[in-house]
């Protein structure tokens, strides 16, 4: 059992590319943390350099009060899974697993008591006297994970351990992972840059760009109240809708304008906002927080989108709506394309719709890929 602490990490590989550029972390003891983030962004390397297979440039990491920047990987108490399980092909499932162990000089009987153990948890126990080419993919990966359980080790490091499974295989094994850490509550960093894994598994998820740390929070938290722009963009299918425009003061408060729209400010979005009077912002809005109603139940406070139908992707219980605010459907301006996931209805397209606000989940961030969120609450932004 360890923390992990991981404080002003810098990595510049040879040749200057400097991967990750300065990172604070804290991985309570027991915590599954997820690092997920675009490709490039630094996650591997900030796991390799746990690991101790990257040398780190700057700063420390510590594994259960010890600082380990010197501490050769086999001495570091960790257990690695990769991408590639890479089992040695000439070996049973049972000596692959066994390997480390052995290696160790773990007496005979504890390994075979481990091994026996671990292949129970992972339901593998028919296996271990199979060779690695006589497993599927979701088998190999399996024994990949036994090899790491088996060592018990203070952290379990994955990078990206299920990219190589079919879709559904996938969400199997994910699952497995998780009951995985219930019972064993192993300290984990988990490397991925799909967000559904990351949604899905995490105590925590770190969400990371261009080496640095954007966001650091609970799955929902990180969705729910994202600190910028590119943390809200990130995380969501179909993706937050993103209006460029302006903050105005009416006679009725403040209000979000952009060509066609007007979306009054209501609540802590109007407190928040109040110092932004007069600027550009962008308007956040994920699918699912605008929705369609018949047009006899308007309100005077509706909070709407005028748009024209595009193209209507059924779901089954829900579809997905692409639309354009205000008409032209064949516009070449990206700006003014808005997705709206709602309850399924018949909807022809190319025909005028009004997109109803759920002003209670909107966003203001400032312009630009990083953009601030602003209306963001404080309570919210734990980092
Ligand atoms: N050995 C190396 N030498 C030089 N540059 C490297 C090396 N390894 C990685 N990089 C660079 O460091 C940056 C971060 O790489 P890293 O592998 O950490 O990204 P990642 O977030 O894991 O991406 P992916 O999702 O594609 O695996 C990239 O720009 C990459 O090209
Ligand atoms: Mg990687």
């Amino acid at each position: 059992m360890a923390e992990v602490l991981i404080r002003d990490v810098v990595k510049t590989y040879p040749g200057n590319v400097t991967a990750v550029k300065g990172i604070n972390l804290d991985i309570p003891d027991g915590e599954f943390t997820v690092l997920v983030g675009p490709s490039g962004c630094g996650k591997s390397t900030t796991l390799r350099m746990v690991a101790g297979l990257e040398d780190i440039t700057e700063g420390t990491i510590s594994i259960g009060e010890r600082v380990v920047n010197d501490v050769a990987p086999k001495d570091r108490d960790i257990a690695m899974v990769f991408q590639n399980y890479a089992l040695y092909p000439h070996m049973t499932v049972y000596k692959n697993m066994a390997f480390g162990l052995k290696l160790r000089k773990f007496p005979k009987t504890e390994i075979d008591e481990r091994v026996n153990n671990a292949a129970k948890i992972l339901g593998i126990e028919k296996l271990l006297d199979r060779k690695p080419k006589a497993l599927s993919g979701g088998q190999r990966q399996r024994v990949a994970l036994g090899r790491a359980i088996v060592r018990d080790p203070a952290v379990f490091l994955f990078d990206e351990p299920l990219s190589n499974l079919d879709a559904k295989l996938r969400v199997e094994t994910r699952a497995e992972l998780k009951r995985l850490h219930k019972r064993l509550a192993t300290t984990t960093i988990y490397v991925t840059h799909d967000q559904e894994e990351a949604m899905t598994l995490g105590d925590r998820v770190v969400v990371m760009s261009e080496g640095l740390i954007q966001q650091c929070d609970t799955p929902l938290n990180v969705y729910q109240h994202p600190v910028n722009r590119f943390v809200a963009a990130f995380l969501g299918t179909p993706p937050m809708n993103f209006i460029d425009g302006r903050l105005e003061q009416g006679q009725n408060g403040l209000s979000f304008v952009a060509r066609g729209i007007e979306i009054a400010l209501r609540g802590h979005h109007a407190d928040l906002a109040a110092g932004h009077v007069g600027k550009e912002v962008v308007l956040g809005v994920r699918p699912e927080a605008l929705f369609l109603r018949p047009a006899d139940t308007a309100n005077s406070d509706d909070q709407t989108i005028p748009a024209t139908v595009g193209v209507v992707e059924p779901l089954g219980n829900t579809m997905d709506v692409f639309a354009v605010i205000g008409g032209d459907t064949m516009t070449q301006d990206n700006a003014r394309r808005v997705t709206a996931r709602v309850k399924a209805e018949v909807l022809d397209e190319d025909t005028p719709v009004t997109l109803y606000v759920d002003d209670t989940k909107l966003h203001l961030f400032e312009p630009g890929e990083y953009g601030e969120n602003i209306t963001l609450q404080h309570a919210a932004a734990v980092v």
